[in-house]
């Protein structure tokens, strides 16, 4: 699945299409919530928006009577969740820009409009994709761990919608109209985030850019509304089984759920041992080994992890800085500075900490660092006679969030004339 999806990153791939039909036949069995009558899809959402908000209202109070956090039991498990979902984040908005082809039709404005904002109208401060990969790199995850090949479904899903949006029309309205409605889990995610110190404005963004009112919501159920109005039956079908292709891999509850911090840390050691066991020096020992024989044998690291705890390198459950193993590998001036990036440091300290409470994070509110952040917007570099097609080309995948893709944004704004709120 990770290749097919770099692949599709790249460009349109050979067998695209009959791979999105084969992901259709799974989708068609699935259930869905829609009404049998779309006439009923506004009452739907409402529905819907009701039930998410009842929800989180239940959720906070569960938190000001003193319930745990529900989704991220630490600070690892919230940046293992941040890496789990990149390669979705990293395409956002990608199902909808086979809709630019269709720019001269109102009745896909709606549409192009989402796709647009998703691409912060070419202004790197709003592109959707780069605030994800800025917040990343804030963390020190710029570098991914190896994902389970579903986290790439939804990803591919996203590009091979938007290079056929002509043929999966109906589909590619039904998958937006169930990817913009904002789900209880961004809500939870949102606010754990923040608690745990790391800026949720990303997720934040996205309450307040899909709501159900006058956001992205809204126009997906318009721009079902302006493009079936003269289809039959056979439509709503196929928009329905696009709706639920949003279903398919893993729901985002359960997959925060399988996260289990140490066979993490065993893991991620594991990849280092590879690297590691010509490292070390002989002089180097633990439990009778040197580091380098514990780190050559494959599948040691649970029982290396035992010795380290038996012979007082680690005090589990209690600050992390008590331990004289936490001392070796965080800090500027520590003997291993720069083996373990971010992630994996977390790792470390949050199972070092264990039942320990460490000192309270500060809650750091969404967009503290998007705000601090002045980027220079480029004049567009594109010859006002650089034809719209081109354009369009220079926004597919991901590239629209590159300083050309950025650039061909505003220029096909102002070709096209499909500025917003006369802003531009
Ligand atoms: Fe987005
Ligand atoms: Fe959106």
């Amino acid at each position: 699945m990770e290749s097919r999806y770099r692949a599709l990153l790249e460009g349109p791939q050979a067998n695209t299409e009959a791979w999105l039909e084969e992901q259709l036949r799974h989708a068609r069995v699935l259930p869905d919530d829609l009404p049998d009558d779309p006439r009923k899809l506004p009452q739907w959402a409402d529905e819907h928006t009701r039930r998410v908000a009842n929800e989180h209202a239940l959720y906070l109070q569960q938190r000001r009577e003193g319930a745990p956090r529900r989704y991220f039991t630490n600070r690892a498990h919230a940046l293992w969740f941040l890496h789990q979902v990149a390669p979705t984040k990293a395409v956002d908005g990608a199902w909808l820009h086979g809709m630019l082809w269709q720019w001269q039709d109102p009745r896909f404005h709606g549409l192009i409009r989402t796709f647009l904002e998703e691409l912060g109208d070419g202004d790197p401060h709003c592109n959707h994709v780069l605030i994800f990969q800025r917040l990343l790199s804030r963390l020190g995850c710029r570098q991914s761990p190896p994902l389970e090949p579903a986290r790439y479904l939804q990803g591919a899903l996203q590009l091979a919608l938007g290079q056929h949006c002509e043929r999966f029309l109906p589909e590619v309205i039904g998958y937006n109209l169930g990817y913009e409605q904002p789900p209880l889990h961004l809500l939870i995610t949102t606010h754990e985030l923040a608690e745990l110190g790391i800026d949720a404005h990303y997720f934040q963004l996205h309450v307040t850019i899909d709501n159900a009112a006058s956001g992205h919501a809204n126009l997906a159920l318009s721009s079902f509304a302006d493009l079936a109005q003269d289809e039959g039956p056979a439509f709503y079908e196929r928009v329905r089984h696009g709706y639920r292709l949003n279903d398919l891999g893993d729901d985002t509850p359960s997959m925060v759920a399988s996260f289990d911090l140490q066979t993490e840390l065993f893991e991620a050691l594991e990849r280092k041992g590879l690297y590691g066991q010509c490292m070390h020096s002989d002089r180097c020992r633990l439990s009778g080994r040197t580091i380098n024989e514990w780190l050559a044998e494959p599948g040691s690291m649970p029982a290396f992890v035992q010795a380290l705890e038996d012979q007082g390198w680690v005090k589990r459950n209690a600050d992390p800085k008590e331990s004289r193993f936490w001392s070796v590998i965080e800090g500027p001036t520590a003997p291993m500075f720069g083996v373990f990036d971010a992630y994996e440091k977390q790792l470390w300290y949050d199972w070092i900490a264990g039942t320990w409470q460490g000192p309270a994070v500060r809650r750091v509110p969404p967009g503290q660092w998007e705000r601090a952040l002045q980027l220079q917007t480029q004049p567009p570099i594109f010859p006002r006679t650089t034809d719209v097609d081109t354009l369009i080309r220079a926004m597919a995948g991901n590239r629209h969030a590159s300083q050309q893709g950025l650039n061909a944004t505003r220029a096909f704004i102002q070709a096209t004339g499909l500025m917003h709120g006369g802003l531009l």
